[in-house]
């Protein structure tokens, strides 16, 4: 790749639609509000934490990105954590974010619901009068846990329903597919909420299918497995649902060997409307502009693409038209000029 190509991707401007604010918590932040709750780790240093942080799979993930975020207990914490992304979104050309967090996940610890939505949301707010980035929240449900537990946890988020713009599915994809959630889906629709779930990731592309056509969501967060279903691949590309494809995640994660095996070229051919993102950016070594240097330091991806994938990354976002238009115009005067 020229270093012309690097930067180009770099300073294009940029939507993030797949990233999970507790996975931007760095060890060093969550030292720090260690230290501040009292919280007393099960690691000896910053370094010894991030030495833990080698994945064999989604799960051995998880497991260490839920007990990371048991640090986070105020509003204040909520708000730093937050506040750390968006300065790392803005400095990366994100315009626009869609950020997902995990209620249960605090919840559960006895966490109230508002010390969550509202100190993230705070840190919204904020970074929109600074630097104008326009950033909305996507509560997502974890799928480990039960469909009665997702009702619950929409409940007890209905009274803030003016601070999230819709719902997703993450957590332990094997063996929890999308159907498990059909009716809690169902009455997020009636209420008017935007739709997304994590699938075919390490799932098989059945759980593809069923989170179209049995949750009916709007996009895929992954779903780099369709390629294994001809049918799917044509179907994603004819009806343009598009993927939230996290490229070093996949790596990380151990969903491709090498950065040179991604799919991405392949989806991107094959006329789906990729995006390319961050998913974890704490534990997976780095932030979308990070995601998309690697892919095209990697893989024979040319300026066509960079322009396809920051278009894409605008058009599959939850904006109104105008202000989806508006971002587009500006990715084609950037690619005008650049
Ligand atoms: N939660 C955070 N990151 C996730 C991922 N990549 N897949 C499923 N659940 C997640
Ligand atoms: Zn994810």
């Amino acid at each position: 790749m020229t270093e012309l190509l690097s930067d180009l991707v770099r300073s294009m401007p940029k939507a993030e639609l797949h990233m999970h604010i507790e996975g931007s918590l760095e060890p060093e932040l969550i030292f720090t509000l260690a230290e501040r709750n009292g919280v007393t780790l099960p690691y000896a240093s910053v370094e010894d934490l991030r030495r833990a942080y080698a994945f064999t799979d989604l799960q051995s993930f998880l497991d260490i990105y839920y007990a990371g975020a048991s640090v986070l207990q105020t509003e204040r914490d909520f708000y730093d954590m937050t506040w750390a992304y968006l300065e790392r979104a803005h400095a990366d050309n994100v315009l626009h974010t869609e950020i997902f967090f995990d209620p249960q996940t605090h919840t559960e610890r006895g966490i109230g619901f508002p010390v969550v939505i509202s100190g993230i949301h705070r840190a919204l707010t904020d970074a929109r009068k600074q630097w104008g980035i326009s950033a909305s929240l996507i509560l997502c449900f974890l799928r480990h846990l039960s469909e009665a537990d997702a009702f619950a946890t929409l409940e007890m988020a209905m009274p803030h329903r003016d601070k999230f713009i819709g719902v997703g599915l993450d957590s332990s994809e094997r063996g929890n597919p999308p159907e498990k959630f059909e009716r809690v889906f169902a009455r997020c629709r009636e209420l008017g909420l935007r739709l997304v779930a994590h699938a075919g990731e390490e799932g098989p592309p059945e759980y593809i299918y069923t989170a179209l056509d049995k949750l009916h969501v709007e996009r895929i967060d992954h779903g780099v497995r369709c390629l294994e279903d001809p049918v799917l691949t044509a179907r994603l590309a004819r009806e343009q649902v598009a993927l939230t494809v996290c490229p070093l995640s996949n790596i990380k994660l151990r969903v491709f060997d090498r950065i040179h095996d991604h799919n991405i070229l392949e989806l991107l051919d094959a006329g789906i409307a990729a995006t390319v993102n961050s998913d974890d950016p704490a534990y997976f070594g780095g932030y979308v502009n990070d995601n998309y240097v690697a892919l095209f330091e990697s893989l024979p991806l040319t300026r066509d693409h960079a322009y396809r994938l920051a278009r894409n990354s605008f058009a599959a976002a939850f904006l109104d038209e105008e202000t989806k238009a508006g971002y587009l115009r500006q990715v084609d005067d950037y690619f005008a000029t650049a």
